[in-house]
């Protein structure tokens, strides 16, 4: 884990989530955990065409996580992120819902940032990331 300047002169924690090669524009996402003062969370992160998007990996319809199978979280127009359980339709960029059960609730964004070839959360509310056990991911 670095620590960096915040925009106030403050530190910043930046744990390292992923190399920036792992993520391709709509292609698989890279799973991981984040832990707050409550309880530890299944993630995401997914390189869409405008830039890097994080979430908490539960839809806004159950408390189920979306992927298809593991890191699969675009649907076939690689486009929006689709939840497999009943197919709720999110934007990749903003994580808000634009169709299927979702009922107007959108994903739970997590901050992300990438430089030199490195993607960090650099969410102040989370602690992490921690990497799924399963190589691979
Ligand atoms: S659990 Fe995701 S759409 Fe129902």
């Amino acid at each position: 884990m670095s620590v960096r300047k915040g925009s106030q002169g403050l530190p910043q924690r930046l744990a390292a989530i992923c190399s920036s090669d792992a993520l391709a524009v709509g292609g698989l996402g890279v799973r991981f955990e984040v832990t707050d003062e409550s309880d530890t969370w299944p993630a995401f992160v997914v390189r869409h065409a405008q830039g890097l998007a994080a979430y908490i990996n539960r839809c806004a319809h159950l408390a189920l996580e979306l992927d298809w199978d593991r890191g699969l979280f675009f649907d076939v127009d690689q486009r929006h992120l689709i939840c497999a359980t009943h197919g709720a339709l999110y934007t990749a960029d903003t994580g808000e819902c634009v169709g299927g059960p979702c009922n107007g609730s959108g994903l739970q964004v997590l901050q992300v940032v990438e430089t030199e070839g490195t993607v960090y959360l650099s969410d102040p509310r989370y602690v992490g990331p921690c990497r799924e056990a399963e190589a691979g991911v």
